[in-house]
């Protein structure tokens, strides 16, 4: 570790998550304002996708109907969203708490200027109500240029988006389950509704987000931590 890095580290440190050293961020790495909505599809990302990431980077977990059972990364399952397929989205990427104001996740990321790389992992820092909370995510879906900086975490009840089929095929539901298609469901009450294995990730929206599912925040290309790439099984390697 270099003397530029380990001082970061220490100034990261002042945080209880600095104890762990776990959001550091990248030299030169992708910064700025942006946006962040919610949403989750139940269906697989592109990150997922051997034929979009390419066959020399690991791709991000699927696993079958269940939403537990792990797919093996080199069958390259179909997306249970198209016809004939039978991979989803795992339960295991709901966004989890990891301190006071700090949790973990995953997102689509849309980065002007510079074209974001699946599995790298950025740190929002929430303005407006929600400031001083941050929300550290690996990219599971990334796009091009755009004039502003948008990002969607993967937050059970966030709204299906335009895949409205996806989780009415994984979960055997009605669509109202899942609430409005853009802004999802309206009360933490709702999630009761949901799968129960993704509830908790429902109640995050309640509890950590505060119900807020479009907040202006800042962001910072960050190291992975190890407990992010455990559980998408997916790790970006810096040269
Ligand atoms: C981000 O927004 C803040 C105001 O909220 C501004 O001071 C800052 O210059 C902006 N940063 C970038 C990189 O645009
Ligand atoms: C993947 O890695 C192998 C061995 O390092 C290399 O020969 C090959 O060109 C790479 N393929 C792509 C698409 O980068
Ligand atoms: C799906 O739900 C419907 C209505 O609750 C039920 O009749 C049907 O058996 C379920 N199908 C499966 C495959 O669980
Ligand atoms: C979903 O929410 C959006 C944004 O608030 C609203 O414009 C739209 O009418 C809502 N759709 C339904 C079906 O309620």
């Amino acid at each position: 570790m270099n003397t530029v890095l380990l001082l970061v580290s220490l100034i990261i440190c002042a945080s209880p998550l600095l104890i762990m050293g776990q959001i550091i961020p990248t030299r030169g790495g992708m910064s700025g304002n942006g946006t962040a909505s919610l949403y989750w599809d139940c269906c697989i990302p592109p990150c997922a996708d051997k034929n979009v990431v390419g066959h020399n980077f690991s791709t991000v977990q699927t696993c079958q109907k269940d939403g537990v059972t792990k797919n093996d990364p080199d069958d390259n399952a179909n997306s249970g969203c198209q016809p004939g397929g039978d991979a989803f989205q795992c339960n295991i990427m709901q966004p989890y708490v990891v301190a006071d104001k700090v949790a973990f996740g995953w997102a689509s990321a849309k980065v002007p200027d510079y074209f974001p790389q699946c599995c790298m992992c950025i740190v929002l820092s929430f303005k407006g109500q929600l400031a001083g909370k941050r929300y550290l995510l690996q990219i599971v879906n990334t796009d091009k240029y755009y004039d502003e900086a948008s990002f969607k975490l993967l937050v059970p009840g966030g709204g299906v988006g335009d895949n409205a089929p996806g989780c009415m095929t994984q979960w055997n539901t009605t669509m109202d389950v899942w609430g409005n298609k853009t802004t999802g469901v309206e009360n933490v009450e709702q999630c009761k509704l949901l799968p129960e294995n993704l509830q908790p990730g429902c109640r995050f929206k309640f509890e950590f987000l505060e119900g807020i599912d479009n907040a202006d925040v800042d962001y910072q290309e960050v190291y992975c931590p190890m407990n992010i790439v455990h559980k998408s099984n997916c790790d970006y390697r810096y040269e």
